[in-house]
């Protein structure tokens, strides 16, 4: 596992939360935990809604990215796409895939201005090519490539050392998290951000001998007959 250089600690780890549940979101919300939030087909599908209507919504809720795709698989159908999810709010970001065409309007969406989150990344050269088209985040699929038996922590570390030697400014969003492991891990090589569901969110609070030494303490705690309020 690679150690972060001194350079990229000072930037705090950015948490997304990868749905459009509106609940899901404002829970995470009130610890702090959601900087930013990301969704997809599959998870507008998933909420019921319209996604002009949702995607307003969780970007009245947040003050970072909101991630909203484009469903179009050509360039120019892409790029107006683009121009009107970017216009639901000013923190709109832009998901295009990693596709040529989806390149093409990373280009020029980001050209007038726009946040551009390339999506559906599998391999250091798509990052790469990302990077140059103007990407402001890259989204590397990390549970999508351990399903096919690929270490998905490895395109992650690869993506940190090529960004760095360039000094690329995309950010590495670290998706497809599955696990509570893949966070830590993916925090250990250097992701700038990491998108999970937020039942990983919540997982991560989690340990078994938290729980244990907690029940010991207030079991103690009720020998003694005290009260602290
Ligand atoms: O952020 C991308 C994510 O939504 C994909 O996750 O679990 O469907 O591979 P998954």
């Amino acid at each position: 596992m690679l150690t972060p250089k001194p350079s990229q600690a000072v930037n705090n780890m950015k948490f997304f939360a990868d749905t459009a549940d509106v609940g899901a979101i404002a829970e995470l919300n009130e610890l702090g935990m959601v900087d930013g939030v990301t969704t997809n087909p599959s998870l507008i599908m998933k909420s019921g809604r319209d996604i002009i209507e949702v995607t307003r919504e969780i970007a009245g809720m947040v003050d970072g990215p909101v991630s909203a795709e484009v469903v179009a698989t050509k360039a120019d159908e892409m790029i107006s796409e683009g121009r009107k999810l970017a216009e639901i709010a000013d923190n709109i970001a832009v998901k295009v895939p990693l596709t040529w065409d989806g390149l093409k309007a990373c280009k020029a969406l980001s050209g007038e201005g726009k946040t551009i989150n390339v999506t559906l990344c599998f391999s250091a050269n798509q990052a790469l090519l990302a990077a140059k088209a103007g990407a402001a985040f890259i989204s590397p699929f990390i549970g999508r490539l351990d399903d096919i038996n690929v270490d998905g922590m490895e395109l992650i570390e690869d993506i940190r050392i090529i960004y760095d030697n360039y000094d690329f400014d995309t950010k590495i969003l670290a998706a497809s998290i599955r696990s509570v492991n893949h966070v830590k891990d993916a925090a250990l090589a250097g992701a700038d951000v990491m998108t999970a569901p937020p039942d990983v969110i919540r997982k991560m609070a989690h340990h078994p001998l938290t729980d244990k030494g907690l029940d010991a303490f207030l079991n103690d705690w009720k020998k003694t007959g005290q009260k602290i309020l």
